[in-house]
Protein backbone atom coordinates (compact mmCIF):
# COMPACT_ATOMS: atom_id res chain seq x y z
CA UNK A 1 0.00 0.00 0.00
CA UNK A 2 2.81 2.61 0.42
CA UNK A 3 4.66 1.65 -2.39
CA UNK A 4 1.24 2.51 -4.96
CA UNK A 5 0.92 5.53 -2.52
CA UNK A 6 4.83 6.17 -3.45
CA UNK A 7 4.06 5.56 -6.72
CA UNK A 8 0.82 8.26 -7.00
CA UNK A 9 2.59 10.95 -4.95
CA UNK A 10 5.39 10.59 -7.94
CA UNK A 11 3.00 10.87 -10.29
CA UNK A 12 1.34 14.03 -9.71
CA UNK A 13 -1.80 12.31 -7.79
CA UNK A 14 -3.00 12.62 -4.40
CA UNK A 15 -2.89 10.60 -0.96
CA UNK A 16 -4.70 11.05 1.91
CA UNK A 17 -2.46 9.56 4.99
CA UNK A 18 -2.93 9.43 8.50
CA UNK A 19 -1.17 11.52 11.10
CA UNK A 20 -0.96 11.59 15.40
CA UNK A 21 -3.62 14.99 14.84
CA UNK A 22 -5.83 14.59 11.72
CA UNK A 23 -5.69 13.41 8.30
CA UNK A 24 -3.89 14.75 5.49
CA UNK A 25 -4.40 15.04 2.05
CA UNK A 26 -0.84 14.92 0.50
CA UNK A 27 0.85 16.03 -2.66
CA UNK A 28 4.40 16.05 -4.05
CA UNK A 29 5.60 19.66 -2.04
CA UNK A 30 7.83 20.48 -5.58
CA UNK A 31 5.21 19.42 -7.84
CA UNK A 32 3.12 22.32 -9.28
CA UNK A 33 0.63 20.37 -11.23
CA UNK A 34 -0.30 17.94 -8.50
CA UNK A 35 -0.28 21.21 -5.84
CA UNK A 36 -2.77 22.59 -7.97
CA UNK A 37 -5.44 19.60 -8.37
CA UNK A 38 -4.73 19.63 -4.36
CA UNK A 39 -5.85 23.28 -4.36
CA UNK A 40 -8.87 22.08 -6.89
CA UNK A 41 -9.89 19.14 -4.57
CA UNK A 42 -9.53 20.76 -1.68
CA UNK A 43 -11.76 23.82 -2.67
CA UNK A 44 -9.08 25.79 -1.17
CA UNK A 45 -8.18 29.33 -2.29
CA UNK A 46 -4.33 29.00 -3.74
CA UNK A 47 -3.58 32.43 -1.80
CA UNK A 48 -3.40 29.85 1.84
CA UNK A 49 -0.11 28.42 2.10
CA UNK A 50 -0.28 24.04 3.54
CA UNK A 51 2.19 22.26 5.36
CA UNK A 52 5.02 20.50 3.98
CA UNK A 53 5.76 17.37 5.60
CA UNK A 54 8.94 15.89 6.04
CA UNK A 55 10.69 12.66 7.48
CA UNK A 56 13.07 13.67 9.94
CA UNK A 57 14.22 16.79 11.52
CA UNK A 58 18.04 16.03 10.40
CA UNK A 59 16.16 17.36 6.61
CA UNK A 60 14.95 20.60 7.79
CA UNK A 61 18.31 22.41 5.94
CA UNK A 62 17.32 20.94 2.74
CA UNK A 63 13.82 22.25 2.66
CA UNK A 64 14.44 25.74 4.55
CA UNK A 65 17.03 27.98 4.51
CA UNK A 66 18.75 30.53 7.17
CA UNK A 67 17.23 28.34 9.88
CA UNK A 68 17.80 30.11 13.14
CA UNK A 69 19.05 27.91 16.07
CA UNK A 70 15.59 28.33 18.17
CA UNK A 71 14.11 25.97 15.13
CA UNK A 72 16.52 23.28 15.61
CA UNK A 73 15.71 23.47 19.47
CA UNK A 74 11.69 23.11 18.98
CA UNK A 75 12.45 20.70 16.27
CA UNK A 76 14.54 18.52 18.67
CA UNK A 77 12.54 18.53 21.28
CA UNK A 78 8.68 18.32 19.41
CA UNK A 79 9.53 16.08 16.10
CA UNK A 80 8.39 13.62 15.25
CA UNK A 81 4.58 15.31 16.16
CA UNK A 82 1.93 18.36 16.57
CA UNK A 83 4.36 21.00 15.91
CA UNK A 84 4.97 22.81 12.69
CA UNK A 85 7.54 25.68 12.19
CA UNK A 86 7.08 28.14 9.91
CA UNK A 87 10.68 28.74 7.97
CA UNK A 88 12.36 30.12 5.02
CA UNK A 89 11.48 28.45 2.04
CA UNK A 90 14.12 26.85 -0.33
CA UNK A 91 12.80 27.20 -3.73
CA UNK A 92 13.70 24.09 -5.30
CA UNK A 93 12.22 21.73 -2.82
CA UNK A 94 9.11 23.57 -2.13
CA UNK A 95 7.41 25.33 -5.25
CA UNK A 96 5.77 28.38 -4.89
CA UNK A 97 2.61 26.64 -5.50
CA UNK A 98 2.67 24.79 -1.70
CA UNK A 99 2.81 28.16 -0.20
CA UNK A 100 0.94 30.88 -1.94
CA UNK A 101 3.81 32.24 -3.41
CA UNK A 102 5.09 33.35 0.39
CA UNK A 103 8.66 33.13 1.09
CA UNK A 104 8.06 30.93 4.20
CA UNK A 105 6.96 27.31 4.34
CA UNK A 106 5.40 25.45 7.29
CA UNK A 107 7.30 22.02 8.28
CA UNK A 108 6.45 19.20 10.38
CA UNK A 109 7.92 15.97 10.81
CA UNK A 110 4.24 13.78 11.74
CA UNK A 111 4.32 11.15 14.88
CA UNK A 112 2.53 8.01 13.16
CA UNK A 113 4.46 5.50 11.80
CA UNK A 114 2.59 5.17 8.50
CA UNK A 115 3.06 8.97 7.77
CA UNK A 116 7.20 8.41 8.16
CA UNK A 117 6.43 4.84 6.16
CA UNK A 118 5.38 6.93 3.07
CA UNK A 119 7.43 10.14 4.19
CA UNK A 120 10.91 8.53 4.11
CA UNK A 121 9.38 5.97 0.86
CA UNK A 122 9.24 8.97 -1.14
CA UNK A 123 11.82 10.72 -0.01
CA UNK A 124 10.39 14.06 -0.34
CA UNK A 125 8.66 16.77 1.12
CA UNK A 126 4.27 15.80 1.40
CA UNK A 127 2.47 19.25 0.90
CA UNK A 128 -0.83 18.74 3.01
CA UNK A 129 -3.30 20.22 4.59
CA UNK A 130 -6.32 18.48 6.40
CA UNK A 131 -8.22 15.91 4.31
CA UNK A 132 -11.75 17.42 4.50
CA UNK A 133 -13.08 19.52 2.21
CA UNK A 134 -12.91 23.36 2.40
CA UNK A 135 -15.12 24.83 5.03
CA UNK A 136 -15.17 21.62 6.98
CA UNK A 137 -13.99 19.69 10.38
CA UNK A 138 -11.09 18.07 10.22
CA UNK A 139 -11.20 14.44 9.68
CA UNK A 140 -9.40 11.89 12.82
CA UNK A 141 -10.68 8.94 10.69
CA UNK A 142 -9.97 7.31 6.88
CA UNK A 143 -13.95 6.69 6.72
CA UNK A 144 -13.97 11.05 7.67
CA UNK A 145 -11.79 11.37 4.19
CA UNK A 146 -13.81 9.05 2.32
CA UNK A 147 -16.93 10.81 3.11
CA UNK A 148 -15.43 14.30 2.18
CA UNK A 149 -13.58 13.17 -0.71
CA UNK A 150 -15.05 9.85 -1.96
CA UNK A 151 -13.04 9.27 -5.54
CA UNK A 152 -11.44 12.86 -5.47
CA UNK A 153 -8.53 11.21 -3.88
CA UNK A 154 -6.49 8.21 -5.39
CA UNK A 155 -5.24 6.88 -2.42
CA UNK A 156 -6.39 6.48 1.38
CA UNK A 157 -3.52 4.97 4.12
CA UNK A 158 -6.00 3.76 6.89
CA UNK A 159 -3.93 4.28 9.78
CA UNK A 160 -7.04 4.19 12.32
CA UNK A 161 -8.38 7.26 14.42
CA UNK A 162 -5.81 9.91 15.01
CA UNK A 163 -4.44 10.02 18.94
CA UNK A 164 -4.07 13.63 19.18
CA UNK A 165 -7.45 14.56 17.40
CA UNK A 166 -6.52 18.43 17.08
CA UNK A 167 -4.04 20.01 14.23
CA UNK A 168 -0.55 20.70 15.08
CA UNK A 169 0.84 23.99 16.79
CA UNK A 170 1.90 26.45 14.36
CA UNK A 171 5.27 28.72 15.78
CA UNK A 172 6.97 31.17 13.56
CA UNK A 173 10.44 31.44 13.97
CA UNK A 174 11.23 34.17 10.67
CA UNK A 175 10.75 37.04 13.25
CA UNK A 176 13.24 38.26 16.05
CA UNK A 177 11.09 35.87 18.47
CA UNK A 178 9.07 33.05 18.14
CA UNK A 179 5.65 33.26 17.51
CA UNK A 180 2.51 31.49 17.71
CA UNK A 181 0.28 31.54 14.84
CA UNK A 182 -1.99 28.27 15.84
CA UNK A 183 -2.54 26.42 19.26
CA UNK A 184 -2.91 22.75 18.81
CA UNK A 185 -1.31 19.32 19.71
CA UNK A 186 1.54 21.10 21.45
CA UNK A 187 0.96 22.93 24.50
CA UNK A 188 2.44 26.35 25.12
CA UNK A 189 3.72 25.64 28.53
CA UNK A 190 5.73 22.65 26.92
CA UNK A 191 6.98 25.14 24.59
CA UNK A 192 8.14 27.89 27.47
CA UNK A 193 9.82 25.24 28.60
CA UNK A 194 12.05 24.83 25.53
CA UNK A 195 12.39 28.31 24.97
CA UNK A 196 12.87 29.61 28.51
CA UNK A 197 9.32 31.79 28.32
CA UNK A 198 6.00 31.74 26.95
CA UNK A 199 6.16 32.56 23.05
CA UNK A 200 3.60 35.68 22.04
CA UNK A 201 0.95 34.28 20.23
CA UNK A 202 -0.93 36.04 17.13
CA UNK A 203 -3.87 33.72 16.33
CA UNK A 204 -6.39 36.41 15.09
CA UNK A 205 -6.01 38.50 11.77
CA UNK A 206 -5.16 36.98 8.32
CA UNK A 207 -1.73 37.88 8.32
CA UNK A 208 -1.18 35.21 11.06
CA UNK A 209 -2.14 31.73 9.69
CA UNK A 210 -4.20 32.40 6.57
CA UNK A 211 -7.09 29.77 6.64
CA UNK A 212 -7.68 29.63 10.36
CA UNK A 213 -10.96 31.33 9.58
CA UNK A 214 -13.43 30.57 12.09
CA UNK A 215 -15.45 28.84 8.98
CA UNK A 216 -12.85 26.38 8.65
CA UNK A 217 -13.36 24.82 12.14
CA UNK A 218 -17.41 24.81 11.58
CA UNK A 219 -19.82 21.77 11.51
CA UNK A 220 -23.06 22.14 9.52
CA UNK A 221 -25.00 22.78 12.95
CA UNK A 222 -24.72 26.15 14.67
CA UNK A 223 -22.38 25.64 17.81
CA UNK A 224 -23.00 27.23 20.81
CA UNK A 225 -20.88 27.34 24.41
CA UNK A 226 -22.49 27.03 27.00
CA UNK A 227 -21.03 26.33 31.21
CA UNK A 228 -21.31 22.97 32.36
CA UNK A 229 -24.06 23.64 34.49
CA UNK A 230 -26.59 25.47 32.02
CA UNK A 231 -26.61 22.73 29.55
CA UNK A 232 -29.62 21.35 30.38
CA UNK A 233 -31.41 24.22 30.55
CA UNK A 234 -30.68 25.92 27.47
CA UNK A 235 -31.12 22.37 25.42
CA UNK A 236 -34.43 22.98 26.78
CA UNK A 237 -35.30 26.21 25.91
CA UNK A 238 -34.17 25.53 22.66
CA UNK A 239 -35.89 22.65 22.11
CA UNK A 240 -39.36 24.47 23.28
CA UNK A 241 -38.27 26.66 20.21
CA UNK A 242 -38.59 23.56 17.91
CA UNK A 243 -34.75 22.87 17.59
CA UNK A 244 -33.25 19.73 16.97
CA UNK A 245 -30.30 19.63 20.10
CA UNK A 246 -27.38 17.88 20.28
CA UNK A 247 -24.62 18.08 22.88
CA UNK A 248 -21.44 17.23 22.64
CA UNK A 249 -20.07 15.33 25.83
CA UNK A 250 -17.32 16.63 27.41
CA UNK A 251 -14.71 13.91 28.42
CA UNK A 252 -13.41 15.29 31.84
CA UNK A 253 -10.01 14.27 30.25
CA UNK A 254 -8.77 17.25 27.45
CA UNK A 255 -6.51 14.80 25.88
CA UNK A 256 -9.52 12.35 25.66
CA UNK A 257 -11.89 15.77 24.44
CA UNK A 258 -9.05 16.09 21.58
CA UNK A 259 -9.01 12.68 20.30
CA UNK A 260 -12.98 12.90 19.82
CA UNK A 261 -13.92 16.76 19.82
CA UNK A 262 -13.91 16.48 15.66
CA UNK A 263 -15.52 12.72 15.26
CA UNK A 264 -18.62 14.08 17.70
CA UNK A 265 -18.91 17.29 15.95
CA UNK A 266 -19.47 14.93 12.41
CA UNK A 267 -21.42 12.47 14.59
CA UNK A 268 -24.21 15.29 15.31
CA UNK A 269 -23.83 16.33 12.20
CA UNK A 270 -24.81 13.61 10.63
CA UNK A 271 -27.93 13.16 13.58
CA UNK A 272 -29.33 16.78 11.88
CA UNK A 273 -29.41 18.35 14.73
CA UNK A 274 -29.72 22.29 14.49
CA UNK A 275 -27.45 23.47 16.87
CA UNK A 276 -24.40 21.81 19.40
CA UNK A 277 -24.32 22.69 22.90
CA UNK A 278 -20.50 22.70 23.76
CA UNK A 279 -18.83 23.47 26.83
CA UNK A 280 -15.61 24.19 26.64
CA UNK A 281 -12.49 22.78 28.34
CA UNK A 282 -10.51 24.88 30.96
CA UNK A 283 -7.54 26.33 28.78
CA UNK A 284 -4.89 26.41 31.55
CA UNK A 285 -3.43 23.05 29.74
CA UNK A 286 -2.06 22.60 26.88
CA UNK A 287 -4.52 20.57 24.73
CA UNK A 288 -7.46 22.39 26.83
CA UNK A 289 -6.37 25.59 25.01
CA UNK A 290 -6.11 23.85 21.60
CA UNK A 291 -10.36 22.68 22.12
CA UNK A 292 -11.01 25.42 23.56
CA UNK A 293 -9.77 27.89 20.67
CA UNK A 294 -11.58 25.32 17.74
CA UNK A 295 -15.06 25.42 19.73
CA UNK A 296 -14.80 29.46 19.97
CA UNK A 297 -14.13 29.35 15.91
CA UNK A 298 -16.84 26.81 15.74
CA UNK A 299 -18.90 28.58 17.35
CA UNK A 300 -18.16 32.36 16.06
CA UNK A 301 -18.44 30.23 12.58
CA UNK A 302 -21.98 30.07 13.28
CA UNK A 303 -23.80 29.48 9.89
O1 LIG B 1 -1.84 18.95 12.19
C1 LIG B 1 -1.75 19.57 11.15
O2 LIG B 1 -1.12 20.63 11.05
C2 LIG B 1 -2.48 18.99 9.92
C3 LIG B 1 -1.82 17.68 9.53
C4 LIG B 1 -2.36 17.10 8.28
O3 LIG B 1 -0.42 17.85 9.49
N1 LIG B 1 -2.48 19.91 8.83
C5 LIG B 1 -3.23 21.03 8.80
O4 LIG B 1 -3.13 21.71 7.60
O5 LIG B 1 -3.93 21.40 9.71
P1 LIG B 1 -4.12 22.87 7.16
O6 LIG B 1 -3.72 23.19 5.77
O7 LIG B 1 -5.53 22.48 7.37
O8 LIG B 1 -3.70 24.06 8.06
C6 LIG B 1 -2.45 24.64 7.85
C7 LIG B 1 -2.35 25.96 8.52
C8 LIG B 1 -3.16 27.02 7.81
O9 LIG B 1 -3.87 27.77 8.76
C9 LIG B 1 -2.09 27.87 7.15
O10 LIG B 1 -2.48 29.20 7.07
C10 LIG B 1 -0.90 27.69 8.07
O11 LIG B 1 -0.99 26.35 8.48
N2 LIG B 1 0.35 27.85 7.34
C11 LIG B 1 0.92 26.98 6.50
N3 LIG B 1 2.03 27.50 5.96
C12 LIG B 1 2.19 28.72 6.50
C13 LIG B 1 3.15 29.78 6.33
N4 LIG B 1 4.17 29.66 5.50
N5 LIG B 1 2.96 30.90 7.03
C14 LIG B 1 1.91 31.04 7.88
N6 LIG B 1 0.98 30.07 8.06
C15 LIG B 1 1.11 28.96 7.38
MG1 LIG C 1 -7.56 22.41 7.94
Amino acid sequence: MIDRAVETLRAGGLVAFPTETVYGLGADASNPAALKRLFDVKGRPASHPVIVHIARGAVLGEFARDVPPVAYELAGAFWPGPLTLVVRRRTDRVAAEAVGGRDTVGLRVPDHVIALQLLEAFAGGIAAPSANRFGRVSPTTAQHVRDDLGTDVDVVLDGGPCTVGVESTIVDVTGPAPLVLRVGGVGEDALARVLGARPARRTEGEVAAPGTLASHYAPDARVELVRSDAVEGQARLLRAEGFAVGVLEAPADVAEYARVLYRRLRELDARGVDVILAVAPPETTGLGAAVADRLRRAAAGAH
